[in-house]
């Protein structure tokens, strides 16, 4: 059985997967708006991978006879600068998501939790991916600058994502 303050810090972690999903699926609608269908698709996808992410905290406390206890989501942004701006937030965004894995991680090294440790590996490799990610399109964004024909170009690329 997991412990009460991990089992109170994993379901904090599962509403902040849920508000991360909530606020790519934003940027996703501000995208759609924007007539960038590359863009709003790779952040739908990520809206799903977050949900995803939710997911396997909830499925993992279930497993371990731990209570799911599922609060309200906070409303994410609703107004976006541009592209490069929005990726920008997105790195901040992720590395936020870093800080509150290493310390569910260290809590669960605290509890003596080993089970909790190895499955939370998963999520500490994770956030190494999501921040390179982000980082990586910062980059690109950075070097091609933002006329139209740029915006173009890297909206087909992130279109490719699958
Ligand atoms: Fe679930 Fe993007 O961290």
């Amino acid at each position: 059985m997991i412990s009460k303050p991990l089992q109170v810090a994993v379901n904090e972690q599962i509403n902040f997967e849920l508000f991360s999903a909530y606020l790519y699926l934003s940027m996703s609608a501000h995208f759609e708006s924007q007539n960038l269908p590359g863009f709003a698709s790779w952040t739908r996808i990520q809206y799903q991978e977050e949900t995803g992410h939710a997911m396997k905290l909830y499925r993992y406390l279930i497993d371990r006879n731990g209570a799911v206890t599922l609060k309200a989501i906070d409303q994410p942004a609703t107004k976006f600068k541009t592209p490069l701006d929005i990726f920008k937030q997105i790195l901040e965004h992720e590395q936020k998501v870093t800080v509150r894995i290493h310390k569910l991680y260290e809590l669960a090294s605290k509890e003596k939790d080993y089970a909790a440790e190895i499955f939370l590996q998963w999520f500490v490799n994770e956030q190494v991916e999501e921040e390179k990610n982000a980082g990586d399109i910062i980059a690109m964004l950075e070097m091609i600058g933002d006329s139209p024909v740029s915006v173009i170009m890297a909206d087909r690329q992130l279109g490719a994502r699958k």
